[in-house]
């Protein structure tokens, strides 16, 4: 029977791999289906593998604290050489840009393993914006053999590059699978009301007719100056409104905590929180009047959930939601940050343009083209 090994280490990963992995699951009659996390994320990882109900084959558990680029890339190739020399699979399945994603493909190119990338195609031509995302996937790219491309122009792009034609498939992206997933078992008015009352009795926040702007940010290019601009846009919407209310799932990483924190605490309309699983973050999600955010995944996400988005980012690889009308670019000046906002909460006809636009990301079928398109290159290779 063919094997293939789903390898992933992060949050996003984790979340946009569960649906496949699921899939897969349920052919373990034609295909044997292996999961090894490198665990680059812990607790971050770990809320979203209970959440799907997944217990990894092998966790290599190489999460440091305040780890560098080289800890991640020379503890994870070590781990996985092992891990790839046991296992011998057919095909190794990374998704996304991290440095997870990008150390499994050198592995498996190393020991000749076949390579599927699942959101392959992104990206800035920038190769220090998103850092180190945007070299991970393309470095990722170069090394795969067969390409899950979410949108039209992810797979133009790969064409640009010269990647053959008959390697590539348009499938959406998966994360509206796993979204779409969640979202359903929330209509259910039980557990609608268990949510709203864990937020009240974990994070003292209660729902009131407040607007809740929902805000994540944590990228690398950022840290230091821009983050404080970021937080310092925030301080100024809090305090210049006191009908909303900024919910804030601060990334673990301490070069986000600490910053946010030391500018951010003690606002009483601010609510900086741990990171929710994923259940609990759709939920808040949809009880969101704006996002503001710099994140890949949560810029794929809310058009499906009719909700706009401010990008705090200079770049984005996601340009197909700025042209569907769903999302803004704004940057990292704390100005900015502060205008469009504003703009969104005075401006209704504004805000409901944004809110209306159609989810360029995907249908929440991906995840069953790409177990198809697997099945079928496994038989044929
Ligand atoms: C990583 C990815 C980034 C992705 C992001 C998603 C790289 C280089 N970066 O960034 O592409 O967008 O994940 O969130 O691949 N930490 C914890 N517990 C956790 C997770 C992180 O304590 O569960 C702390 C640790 O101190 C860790 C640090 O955060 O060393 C940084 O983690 P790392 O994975 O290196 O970078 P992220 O900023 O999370
Ligand atoms: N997310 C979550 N809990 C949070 C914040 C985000 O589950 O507290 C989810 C979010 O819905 C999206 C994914 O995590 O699916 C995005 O992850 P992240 O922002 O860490 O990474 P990126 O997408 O920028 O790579």
């Amino acid at each position: 029977m063919h094997k293939v090994i789903v390898i992933f280490g992060t949050r996003p990963e984790a979340i946009k791999l569960a649906p496949i992995i699921l899939k897969l699951k349920t052919i373990s009659n034609e295909l044997s289906t292996i999961v090894c996390v490198t665990a680059q994320h812990r607790e971050m990882l770990d809320q979203v593998l209970n959440i799907f109900e997944i217990e990894p084959d092998y966790d290599l558990n190489i999460m440091k604290d305040n780890q560098s680029l080289f800890d991640i890339t020379v503890e994870g190739l070590r781990k996985l050489e092992r891990v790839l020399k046991k296992e011998k699979p057919n095909i190794i399945l990374v998704q996304g840009d991290t440095t997870t994603t990008f150390l499994a493909s050198l592995a498996g190119y190393y020991l000749k393993i076949k390579i599927g990338h699942v959101e392959a195609g992104l990206r800035t031509k920038d190769k220090f914006n998103p850092f180190p995302e945007e070299m991970n996937r393309r470095l990722t790219d170069c090394l795969a053999d067969l390409y899950f491309a979410p949108t039209k122009r992810a797979k133009e792009n790969l064409l640009k590059e010269g990647v053959d034609e008959n390697k590539i498939f348009i499938t959406g992206n998966t994360v509206i699978d796993a979204l779409l997933m969640v979202v359903e078992k929330q209509k259910n008015k039980e557990i609608q009301k268990m949510l709203e009352q864990k937020f009240c009795s974990n994070y003292r926040i209660s729902f009131d007719n407040r607007k809740i702007i929902l805000v994540t940010g944590h990228r690398r290019e950022s840290f230091g100056k821009e983050l404080e601009n970021i937080c310092l846009g925030l301080k100024k919407i809090a305090k210049n409104n006191y009908d909303i209310q900024i919910i804030y799932p601060v990334h673990l990483n301490p070069n986000v905590q600490k910053p946010v924190r030391k500018i951010l605490s003690n606002i009483d309309n601010i609510h900086l929180i741990e990171p929710l699983d994923y259940f609990s973050f759709v939920w808040l999600m949809n009880k969101s009047y704006l996002i503001l955010t710099d994140s890949g995944g949560i810029q794929e996400e809310a058009p499906s959930l009719g909700k706009p988005i401010l990008v705090m980012r200079n770049k984005t690889e996601r340009p197909e939601g700025i042209e569907a009308g769903t999302a803004k670019l704004v940057g990292t000046d704390s100005e900015k940050i502060y205008s469009e906002t504003m703009r969104l909460l005075e401006n209704k006809t504004l805000y409901e343009k944004m809110a209306k636009a159609i989810n360029p990301y995907g249908d929440g079928k991906a995840s069953d083209r790409i177990t198809n398109i697997l099945r079928n290159y496994l038989a044929h290779n």
